[in-house]
């Protein structure tokens, strides 16, 4: 019997190396850390109420896996909003002018460079101009 019970432990533990050898599970919660640089192309209109947070400066807004923040009157920076680490979405601090992660205090400044925490490189920076209300971000 103990025989049977050891055969049957063997299978279920089995089925689970299987399980883990299937890429996409284990790789599933670190994939962004991979992630190389991003094209994007986007706009955004300033005179919508989406966007409203960009009508202060230090007010920022997430769109396309991009904050694009406020940082003077008119002046606007973006940057990739997944962190380095394990992609999570980072926020601004308009007091330490620093892009601050949630899950494991990964700190970054205006420029993407790491400051502090876990996070192995730095946020992609993308450019962005103005024309009207019409924000446009470009990698
Ligand atoms: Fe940002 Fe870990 S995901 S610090």
């Amino acid at each position: 019997q103990t025989k049977m019970e050891r055969r049957s432990f063997i299978k279920a533990s089995c089925t689970l190396c299987g399980l883990a050898l299937v890429p996409g599970l284990l790789n599933s919660c670190s994939k962004s850390s991979t992630t190389t640089n991003k094209n994007v192309n986007f706009t955004l209109d300033l005179s919508s109420s989406t966007n409203s947070a960009l009508q202060n400066v230090g007010g920022y807004v997430v769109s396309n896996d991009v904050i694009v923040i406020r940082t003077g009157s008119g002046s606007f920076i973006a940057l990739s909003a997944l962190c380095t680490h394990q992609g999570c979405t980072v926020g601004y601090n308009a007091n330490s002018k620093q892009l601050v992660c949630p899950c494991h205090g990964g700190t970054f400044d205006t420029n993407g460079t790491v400051l502090a925490g876990p996070p192995p490189k730095p946020l992609q920076k993308f450019t962005v101009t103005q024309s009207g209300n019409t924000l446009t971000i470009k990698s």
